[in-house]
């Protein structure tokens, strides 16, 4: 079976968030099962995995997009190093850029990139037998294969579409189809919601399976989906919720090199407390003290407008008795705040950056993460904390529903009902508590890197929707 997952991101070759970590580790799960071959195509982009790897052009050719014409060159990754096929779409002036969003033309962006891979596919004359969109960005593959004339050759194809965020919708005017390739206009309908162009909801109308990354947040879409939500309801019969795994090559605390020191299950109580004086002593803490941590976009789904009050309200209540680290960063309100209380607290350490090896070390150095989400669709930082034996003290919500249970009910974890700063800090004294108590922190630690959260199980479920 020759699967096509197109997406924006892959870690390690271009990562926002949790996306990129699906799409580099899912395929490669995947390819364990025999007869199973699946490929990542992600737009190219100008990273330092690009510029180490060796690529062959596989395909050079051109697209039009309103009056303009754009080159299209896909570029192979010659020796599979990440476990699967990887190929790049570049197209100069559109898709050779340093990041994958936050340019001013993103939605054109986008529409080339999809425009792109189906060009190349159709021009190759390569039919596969799925096509797997993640997120709006490629979330009109699915209208584009059975309604544009020029992609006749992939009419058909079966297409799975994976809400990775439903908050993010890609919505565009409609003057936006002049970059579109040419389709029937009498479909147009199939792309419109609410009077504008809106991808998340064309995918859903258009493919032959969607899902959402955990069941829980399957279930809430249906109540709450920035307007989908009667969508959802109609597309009910195609609705399936697959809960995320991680990639535990990568994170392994026994291996991991972006470690001080790395530990496993029997070692864990000395290796965290190794590298929790490491982190500590570079970031001006005490390492008596319990320790939570905060990684995250500062985003307002994410909760990160509640965590200075949090951080606040927590370190004045226990009279500086706990530490608080904060890896993020986003909204630039947010970014000022914390850099202004990190001058008066002690307490309170903050790194305002996105750094991938320093996130590992957190994670290993915590007692505790905290993640105060109003919207999780999943969520991997809590289940990357408990396979370093750090306890996550959630908002009840989610994917985190799905794979964090509390230390009351059997679990391994804290949850709390309301993203609101009294519950966390509810939560955060609950969980002081259970740190001072070492037999049973130290109990939990255990369950927690005792969990298994592999992709082999999601990564069958997967196959099984697309043989479905
Ligand atoms: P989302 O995709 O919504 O941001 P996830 O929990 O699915 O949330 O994934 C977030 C991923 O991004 C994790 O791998 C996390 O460690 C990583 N991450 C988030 N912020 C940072 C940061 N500032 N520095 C390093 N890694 C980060
Ligand atoms: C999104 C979600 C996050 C999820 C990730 C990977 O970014 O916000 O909850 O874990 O996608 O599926």
């Amino acid at each position: 079976m020759n699967i096509y997952h197109l997406s924006m991101e892959c870690y390690p070759v271009a990562k926002v968030g949790g996306l990129a970590d699906v799409v580099g580790a899912l395929p490669k799960y995947q390819n364990k099962v025999e007869g199973i071959n699946a490929k990542v195509v992600m737009p190219w982009y100008n990273k330092p995995f690009v510029w180490e790897q060796e690529f062959e052009i596989v395909f050079d050719g051109f697209i039009h997009q309103s009056h303009h014409m754009f080159q299209v060159q896909v570029m192979k990754e010659k020796s599979n190093a990440l476990g699967f096929e990887l190929y790049l779409v570049k197209i100069p002036g559109l898709l050779d850029r340093d990041n994958p969003y936050g340019y001013w033309d993103e939605s054109q962006q986008f529409l080339a990139f999809q425009h792109g891979v189906l060009h190349w596919l159709s021009a190759m004359q390569i039919r596969p037998d799925v096509l797997h969109c993640h997120d709006y960005h490629t979330g009109l593959v699915p209208f584009m294969i059975e309604n544009c004339p020029d992609f006749q050759f992939l009419k058909g194809v079966k297409t799975i579409g994976t809400i990775h965020n439903g908050e993010y919708q890609g919505q565009m005017r409609w003057s936006m189809a002049q970059y579109m390739p040419w389709f029937d206009s009498w479909k147009g309908g199939l792309l419109d919601w609410g009077g504008y162009i809106n991808p998340l909801a064309t995918m859903i109308k258009c493919c032959h399976a969607f899902n959402a990354v955990s069941s829980g947040y399957m279930e809430e879409l249906f109540y709450n989906f920035r307007g989908l939500e009667s969508l959802v309801w109609q597309e009910k019969g195609k609705a399936h919720g697959i809960i995320n795994g991680i990639d535990l090559d990568v994170w392994n605390p026994e291996t991991d090199p972006m470690l001080d020191f790395n530990y496993n299950k029997s070692s864990a109580s000395e290796g965290k407390w190794h590298n929790k004086q490491a982190l500590c002593l570079e970031y001006g803490l005490n390492p008596d003290l319990p320790l939570f941590s905060f990684i995250g976009r500062f985003a307002n789904e994410k909760g990160a407008d509640l965590i200075p009050e949090i951080a606040k309200n927590a370190i004045e209540q226990t009279q500086g008795g706990i530490n608080i680290m904060i890896l993020g960063s986003g909204d630039k309100a947010i970014e000022n705040r914390l850099r202004e209380m990190n001058h008066v607290y002690v307490n309170l350490s903050i790194d305002l950056g996105y750094k991938e090896y320093l996130s590992h070390k957190i994670y290993a150095s915590s007692d505790f993460l905290l993640m105060p989400s109003r919207v999780e669709p999943c969520g991997l930082n809590q289940m990357y904390a408990m396979r370093y034996g750090t306890v996550p003290v959630v908002r009840y919500t989610g994917g985190l529903r799905d794979t964090v249970q509390d230390v009351t009910s059997g679990g391994a974890g804290l949850n709390f009902k309301n993203a609101g700063v009294e519950d966390c800090v509810h939560a955060i004294h609950r969980a002081r508590e259970i740190f001072w108590n070492k037999d049973y922190l130290q109990n939990l630690i255990n369950s927690n890197m005792n969990f298994d959260f592999s992709w082999d199980k999601s990564a069958e479920n997967y196959l099984n929707l697309y043989r479905n």
